[in-house]
């Protein structure tokens, strides 16, 4: 029996786009359902890739639409708050294995006027969160090992979601759950099940033949069969 779920947010991962036509596919996420712009700042050193930075991320927001949804992939994050903050993030998450004083960055971030994300490689546990949690807007579960696009989905993310939801709705936070990696039409219903509040998604909309449809069907994702 098919279920309707609630609409998850879509993040589109523009990792995944034709960089040579960036442009572009900003324009199809702002003609889309999609709801942000999810935009991978690494740095080779917190993950084993380069991928872009500020001046692209500026670029991005000149003919953005819908807000720019900033994953920061770097060391030491808290240098470069205040930079993201002008190139136009709207929402800045941090590795909380990148940051050594995270609730004074948190602080930073929120008062910069951004919403502030904590995100969490496959090997950090939920309970890292318990004293933190209270002082972020999202928080980034990362369902692949950070760095490239293309991964395949760690299915234990679906329980770790669950986990995530229980701490939130226990306290009566109002703090989203957002998903990063392997995301697709298969994983999608299942993380929405468990309670994500956003889906990121970089191959499954770009190597699709229709990267706006794909964003529908995502949008409108149904559990069973
Ligand atoms: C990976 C990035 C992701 C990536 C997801 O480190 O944080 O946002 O673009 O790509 P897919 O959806 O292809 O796994
Ligand atoms: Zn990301």
């Amino acid at each position: 029996m098919k279920t309707k779920l609630p609409h998850p947010l879509i993040a589109p991962s523009l990792l995944s786009a034709n960089f040579l036509e960036l442009g572009k596919a900003v324009d199809m996420i702002n003609e889309s359902e999609a709801d942000f712009i999810h935009c991978d700042v690494m740095d080779g050193m917190f993950v084993p890739n380069i991928s872009f930075g500020l001046p692209v991320i500026e670029a991005i927001s000149r003919v953005a639409e819908k807000p720019l949804d900033v994953h920061l992939m770097i060391e030491k994050p808290e240098r470069y708050l205040e930079a993201f903050q002008k190139a136009g993030a709207q929402m800045l998450s941090v590795h909380y294995e990148a940051s050594t004083h995270l609730h004074r960055t948190l602080d930073q971030i929120r008062k910069l006027g951004m919403q502030s994300g904590v995100v969490l490689n496959p090997h950090s546990p939920i309970e890292l969160l318990t004293d933190i949690i209270g002082f972020c807007d999202f928080v980034l579960l990362m369902s692949v090992n950070p760095g490239f696009g293309g991964q395949t989905f760690i299915q234990s993310s679906i329980e770790k979601v669950k986990r995530l939801r229980n701490l939130i709705d226990e306290r009566g936070l109002n703090v989203l759950i957002e998903v990063d990696g392997g995301v697709d039409r298969n994983t999608a219903p299942l993380l929405v099940q468990a309670g994500a509040d956003i889906l990121v998604a970089g191959n499954a909309i770009f190597k699709a033949s229709s990267p706006k449809e794909e964003i529908k069907v995502l949008k409108n994702c149904v559990h069973g069969n």
